[in-house]
């Protein structure tokens, strides 16, 4: 390796560095950039001008260093984004030099991983027994997953879906019993009750096709046919339990997929007494429960067994 190079490499490593050690003591990354751009450029440049490579050394340094510490920022880049680009305004030529090239790389990863993101929610959800019992989730968190679950598809838009959520401390202990004894249904933060509503085509299809009809998917003078077949299809008792639970279904997959967005934990339930929990909560007979979705904080002590045996592709599913 020539001289030059190692010289380069080391200006990298030491901004990266640098960057993370003015980053532990404020924890801010606005004022770590820019203090290890004012270190550098005082005491490797003396104030002098750094050239293109230096200022990309610098750059991909400070990169480093906050890909290193993201996660002590809530592990997201919109935040990293913000202030670099607030910094950005106050900057002199060759800070703005360095900042922009660090909001490159920036975006670049972020683009990245947010390409990844999506499955990494899917492959990273399990179901998790010990929930920490003194850690809440606030409403605001559990109504923004549940309304964010809501965007899941349902047959003609019907969205059977119902929740109530159980979270007082002396509900959840009789949920618990009601749950046959499961404990996460305590321990948890909350346990969402999702209801497949067998009336929901009669009491939703009104508000849907006004919908449509505002936004022009469907003409005023087709409305009464479309309303016909849409409730025709749920006619039978057998048609109505299937569409509510096949999309209250989808609503729930969707609950457990972004509460990981928020770092929280789930763990579907099907073990309770369904007779009992209609009585508990007092959801009438044209409504159903398909499962119990606990959600919470993981116990910070315990340990998942790893994710039992998945069917592959080959076992269950052929392409035709
Ligand atoms: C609808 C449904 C109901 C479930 N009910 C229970 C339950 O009552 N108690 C329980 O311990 N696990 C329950 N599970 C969790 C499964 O056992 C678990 O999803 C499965 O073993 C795979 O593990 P994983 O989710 O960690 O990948 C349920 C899962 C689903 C989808």
């Amino acid at each position: 390796m020539s001289e030059e190079k190692k010289e380069e490499k080391g200006l990298r490593e030491e901004a990266r560095d640098l960057f993370k050690l003015f980053f532990e003591k404020s924890k801010d990354i606005q004022k770590a950039t820019s203090q290890t751009i004012k270190e550098l450029t005082d005491k490797t440049f003396k104030g002098m001008q750094p050239s293109k490579e230096k200022v990309k050394e610098i750059t991909e340094g400070i990169l480093e260093g906050i890909q290193d510490v993201r996660k002590d920022v809530g592990g997201r880049f919109e935040s990293v984004v913000r202030t670099l680009q607030e910094l950005t305004g106050k900057a002199t030529a060759s800070v703005r030099e360095v900042i922009t090239g660090v909001l490159e790389g920036v975006e670049e990863v972020s683009e990245k991983e947010k390409r990844e993101e999506c499955l990494r929610y899917i492959k990273e959800r399990r179901s998790i027994t010990f929930f920490d019992p003194n850690r809440e989730v606030p409403d605001e968190v559990l109504i923004e997953i549940l309304n964010t679950a809501a965007l899941a598809p349902s047959g003609y838009n019907i969205q059977p879906w119902e929740v109530i959520v159980v979270k007082s401390k002396d509900k959840k202990r009789k949920l618990k019993d009601i749950c046959y004894g499961q404990q996460k249904a305590e321990d948890a933060s909350a346990n969402i009750v999702v209801i497949a509503n067998l009336n929901a085509a009669e009491e939703h299809v009104d508000r849907v096709l006004d919908s449509w009809v505002e936004l022009g998917y469907i003409q005023r003078k087709d409305r009464n046919t479309l309303r016909e077949q849409i409730l025709s299809g749920w006619k039978s008792p057998e048609k109505r339990k299937r569409k509510a639970i096949r999309d209250s279904a989808f609503f729930a997959m969707s609950v457990m997929i972004i509460a990981r967005y928020f770092g929280l934990e789930t763990h579907p339930m099907e073990g309770f007494d369904e007779a009992k929990l209609k009585k508990f909560l007092g959801i009438g007979k044209d409504k159903l429960v398909p499962l119990i979705i606990a959600i919470g904080y993981k116990h910070p002590e315990k340990e998942l067994l790893p994710r039992a045996y998945r069917f592959k592709f080959e076992e269950f599913g052929k392409i035709i």
